[in-house]
């Protein structure tokens, strides 16, 4: 089929990136994206490209160079799903709150919504492109859906997950380690094949059946946790033994069956992704019955918790046991350096076991407004949004935010905070003055030489 408009449902961190890079390369295609959520659209469309909803390095410049000739973000879902002729469901599907699979299953009623609203519209036949991250077996719903509207309009379904990370989603765009299409129609798969080739080589586009396509993609991230797991847990045992986190990391990357990358111990992982994924994968092996397989991932997020539990309680108990009143200023929100983004980030929940004990935070972080801070600690309804505001200040210049703190709690590792002058920053605070880099992004030796008590992970 010869692709000449695409839409794709769902505006977020994946839909906008991944349909800007698609409209790029391919200028003879209309890409248009929509959403129900009509602010995040008007952001899309606002004049000045620094208003996006989503901040990427290197997102405002591609969507300012196609927007309006053959990008387009919009409300109107129905139109434009009936003029496309292939179509990505890229909306959320978070963890269940409610119901059965509650706090482990993926909510899939975005999808199903998305299905449903296809099959209403479709008057041509299309392709429909599983963009999200999805159970293994959906594509059997969402055919059944599709399927059954009585109409004789012809549906394929693929699933061509995604595997751009947030801060490098346009890099990861533009040179893809792979990109995987899973299917059962060759022409339809050879018809999203001929959208990556355009700048993607064919010796990278993986061809697979669908249900391998979909369980590839939670393999994946449950990987890539699990490596920041097992560091974390090694780092921990570092602590113990005076060995250095980071030059066992070194060591053991430098073997080429392991490799160098995501072996950074941390404050535990964040995002929006790997638990809720690994949650998933869980669900599915119990719901196999596969009681070993679902506690072997389950103790990849058993551990993350815990990576950031041990974070706030190493920072009370050498507070000398009590932050009740003290100012602890946090250093980053976002859950990882060049984003925006703060779902599931370590941040939040070291916060809140902090107020939990009383301490007064000082925010600051390069691209998370206030707003989002003051929301993201709501939503765990621990405490009322009246005592969360009173007890919680972000600010806009770092050196305000840690101006008479008692301590310093580094949550995301900015490039920017390295070059702070850290001198000036010492003078500023309460003495002892303390650093919990929870990033190790900062020098021991320079931290302890201008009179900083400095601790970080796995050192
Ligand atoms: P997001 O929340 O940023 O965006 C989803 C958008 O879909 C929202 O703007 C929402 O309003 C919209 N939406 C929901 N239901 C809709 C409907 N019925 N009609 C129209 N619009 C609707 O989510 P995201 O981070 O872009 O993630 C989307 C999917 O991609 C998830 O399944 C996620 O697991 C997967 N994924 C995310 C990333 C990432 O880095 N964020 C990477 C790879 C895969
Ligand atoms: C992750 C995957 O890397 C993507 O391939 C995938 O597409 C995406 O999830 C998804 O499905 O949503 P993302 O969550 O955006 O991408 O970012 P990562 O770079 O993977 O970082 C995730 C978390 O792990 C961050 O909090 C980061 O700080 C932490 N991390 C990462 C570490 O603590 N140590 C590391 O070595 C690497």
């Amino acid at each position: 089929m010869k692709i000449n408009k695409i839409c794709c449902i769902g505006a977020g961190y994946v839909g906008g990136p991944t349909m800007a890079v698609i409209a790029k390369k391919n200028p003879e295609i209309q890409v248009t994206i929509v959403d129900i959520n009509e602010e995040r659209i008007a952001a899309w469309n606002d004049e000045d490209v620094s208003n996006l909803p989503i901040y990427e390095p290197g997102l405002a410049e591609i969507v300012e160079e196609t927007r309006g000739k053959n990008l387009f973000f919009s409300t109107e879902i129905n139109k434009a799903i009936d003029e496309a002729e292939m179509i990505f469901i890229s909306v959320n599907t978070p963890t269940k709150t409610y119901g059965k699979g509650k706090g482990m299953a993926a909510d899939l009623k975005y999808v199903e919504l998305c299905a449903r609203n296809i099959a209403e519209v479709a008057t041509t036949d299309k392709i429909v492109v599983e963009k999200s991250t999805l159970p293994v077996r959906t594509a059997q719903a969402i055919k059944s859906i599709l399927h059954n509207t009585g109409s004789d309009v012809n549906f394929s379904i693929l699933s061509n997950p995604e595997f751009l990370a947030e801060g490098t989603a346009i890099e990861d765009l533009l040179s893809p380690d792979r990109v995987l299409i899973g299917g059962e129609s060759e022409d339809a798969i050879e018809s999203l094949a001929n959208i990556y080739g355009s700048w993607v080589p064919q010796d990278r586009i993986l061809r697979t059946n669908v249900w391998s396509s979909e369980l590839s993609k939670l393999t994946a991230n449950a990987f890539l946790a699990q490596r920041i797991s097992s560091i974390n847990a090694i780092s921990e045992l570092c602590e113990h033994t005076e060995a250095n986190v980071n030059e066992v990391a070194r060591a053991i990357g430098m073997d080429s069956r392991i490799g160098p990358k995501f072996l950074n111990a941390s404050i535990g992982f964040g995002g929006s992704c790997f638990q809720k994924d690994i949650l998933n994968l869980v669900y599915i092996a119990r719901s196999y019955g596969l009681n070993q397989v679902a506690d072997y991932w389950e103790q990849v997020i058993i551990l993350n918790d815990h990576q950031k539990r041990r974070f706030s309680d190493n920072l009370i108990s050498t507070l000398y046991n009590t932050v009740s009143g003290k100012k602890i200023a946090m250093l980053g929100w976002a859950f990882k350096k060049d984003t925006n983004d703060t779902r599931e980030s370590a941040a939040i929940y070291v916060a809140d076991h902090l107020l939990s004990e009383q301490a007064n935070i000082a925010v600051y972080d390069p691209k998370v407004s206030d707003k989002k801070v003051q929301n993201d600690l709501n939503y765990l309804n621990t405490r009322t949004s009246e005592e969360n505001r009173d007890l919680v200040t972000s600010y806009s210049d770092p050196y305000e935010a840690v101006k008479d703190a008692h301590a310093i709690a580094i949550m995301t590792e900015w490039d920017e905070f390295k070059t702070y002058d850290w001198k000036k920053i010492y003078e500023s605070m309460k003495k002892p003055a303390f650093i919990f880099d929870g990033r190790n992004i900062l020098n021991k030796e320079e931290m302890n030489d201008i009179g900083f008590e400095y601790s970080s992970i796995g050192k």
